[in-house]
């Protein structure tokens, strides 16, 4: 049974585990920060039909308990190199610039690592990811299984090393999800047994 963990923050929001129940408001949250293009970038290839990493899917919460934030991490590989595949980070677009984006992606990191994962990847922009630790400095070898900005494909080691020399096509890795659930639509199935508060 997993903790649930959630972190209240002076600027109003929880980070928190995401549960079932989350789903529809997450995948609405999605389309509102990213569009409807979402679904054909090439990291939704390696999501599709998976079930996130166990532990590592997470919600933020405005006071009322509305869902204003999520990221996930995903099982993946390379070559013989066990990965995650960060993503999507969103953020409500009116609840943007309150540090909500960063408050899940130090709490997904830490989480990983404790986890024992030993390095995470993603595509997105560099100049926000860098401040958490992530540089394109060695993924040229990696290769996305379609088109990919590479200067976008980022990575970060939770272990020193991790990424050293990786090379070759991510696969997907991650637990299959049910087959009445579309990929998206796919959860963390964790059973919440608390909740531990940190102002
Ligand atoms: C990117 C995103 C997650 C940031 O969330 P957020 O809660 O607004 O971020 P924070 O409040 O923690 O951080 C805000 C800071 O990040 C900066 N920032 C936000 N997006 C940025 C980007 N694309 N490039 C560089 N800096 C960025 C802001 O300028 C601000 O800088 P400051 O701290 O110097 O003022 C959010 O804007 C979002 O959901 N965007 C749409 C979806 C997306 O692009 N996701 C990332 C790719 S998967």
């Amino acid at each position: 049974m997993t903790a649930q963990l959630t972190i209240l923050s002076e600027a109003g929001f929880a980070i928190d585990e995401e549960l079932g129940s989350d789903a529809n408001a997450r995948e609405a949250l999605l389309d509102r920060a990213m569009g409807e293009g979402r679904k054909r970038k090439s990291s939704e290839k390696l999501r599709r039909g998976r079930l996130p990493s166990a532990g590592l899917a997470f919600v933020a919460r405005s006071g009322s308990g509305a869902v204003t934030g999520s990221v996930r991490l995903w099982d993946v590989a390379c070559g013989e190199k066990s990965l995650l595949l960060l993503g999507p980070l969103a953020v409500e677009p009116s609840a943007s610039g309150q540090g909500i984006g960063s408050a899940l992606m130090r709490h997904a990191m830490a989480q990983a690592a404790e986890l024992g994962h030993s390095a995470i990847i993603l595509v997105g922009d560099a100049p926000y990811y860098a401040r958490f630790g992530f540089s394109a400095e060695k993924t040229g070898g990696v290769l996305m299984p379609g088109p990919v900005e590479r200067d976008r494909l980022l990575g970060c080691e939770l272990l020193d090393g991790h990424l050293d020399d990786a090379s070759g096509l991510l696969i997907a890795r991650g637990r299959r999800a049910d087959r009445r659930q579309s990929s998206s639509d796919a959860m963390s199935p964790h059973i919440s047994s608390g909740l531990v508060r940190v102002a």
